[in-house]
């Protein structure tokens, strides 16, 4: 049996063993967070950056090496463009703060998705983010412009690209955007939705699901607490017995 609590500092702390390395999250229901309250959208995307940061770092407290968020669909071009406009300054900031924090922190960053359309400016900072936290040991993956379906087209072009002419499973794998991290143990998502809106659907084959109605805004470490407590309470069989 392993040990997922222990006292410190007097207060019971959760700790993940290897069983549960990655958690991938798709951060949904900021607009309707902020609708609730009467403001724009694009309050609640900045309120759902702020929760961003508290989530990823507290899964770092619990022992968690990989997690991976969902930022921005290959979909979501189609929303009007002042909320688009508004979510790429909101990475813009965050990729600065990236610069100038994060990659202190003993995390290595990536950007997943297709950077073709971004602008030459978001590129380059994504690329020195990149470069400047390559060896850290944990992972944060931020799934920009990313798409399931794009990212498993793009690994094919790239193997016939390497000169594959009969492509194998191993061949998707390791051209898949995450090819630098373990497969998700956990997806989860807010807002009530049940599906994956293109998110890793590659990755996603064995992984275990959990579903909250919390808006990812109002989102706190406790709900990672009930997720993390659901997850060891199944048997992951991978289709043996
Ligand atoms: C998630 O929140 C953030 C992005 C998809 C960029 P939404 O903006 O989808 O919020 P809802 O689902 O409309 O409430
Ligand atoms: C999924 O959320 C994308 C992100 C969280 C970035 P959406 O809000 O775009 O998904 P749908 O439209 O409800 O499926
Ligand atoms: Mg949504």
């Amino acid at each position: 049996m392993i040990k997922l609590f222990k006292k410190k500092n007097q207060t019971e702390k959760l700790i993940c063993d290897q069983r549960l390395q990655h958690i991938a999250f798709i951060m949904d229901g900021n607009g309707r967070w902020a609708k609730k309250r009467g403001m724009p959208r694009e309050y609640g995307h900045t309120q759902g950056a702020k929760t961003f940061k508290l989530i990823t770092d507290y899964c770092g407290e619990i022992g968690i090496n990989t997690v991976t968020v969902y930022a921005f669909s290959t979909e979501n071009w189609k929303r009007p463009a002042a909320e688009v406009n508004a979510l790429m300054d909101l990475f813009m900031d965050y990729i600065y703060e990236a610069l100038e924090v994060m990659m202190k922190k003993d995390v290595c960053i990536r950007f997943i998705g297709d950077k073709t359309p971004l602008s030459d400016n978001m590129k380059k900072l994504m690329a020195d983010v990149e470069e400047g936290s390559k060896n850290n040991t944990r992972h944060l993956n931020i799934a920009i412009n990313y798409g399931g379906q794009d990212e498993i087209v793009n690994a094919v072009n790239l193997a016939l690209k390497q000169g594959k002419t009969e492509i194998s499973a191993q061949d998707i794998e390791s051209n898949l955007y995450t090819n630098h991290v373990a497969m998700p143990d956990l997806i989860f998502r807010t807002a009530g939705e049940q599906r994956l809106s293109n998110f890793l659907l590659w990755q996603s084959a064995y992984s275990e699901f959990y579903f909250t109605d919390v808006l990812w805004p109002d989102l706190k470490p406790e709900d990672i607490d009930k997720a993390v407590a659901d997850f060891y309470s199944r048997q992951r069989r991978y289709g043996g017995l």
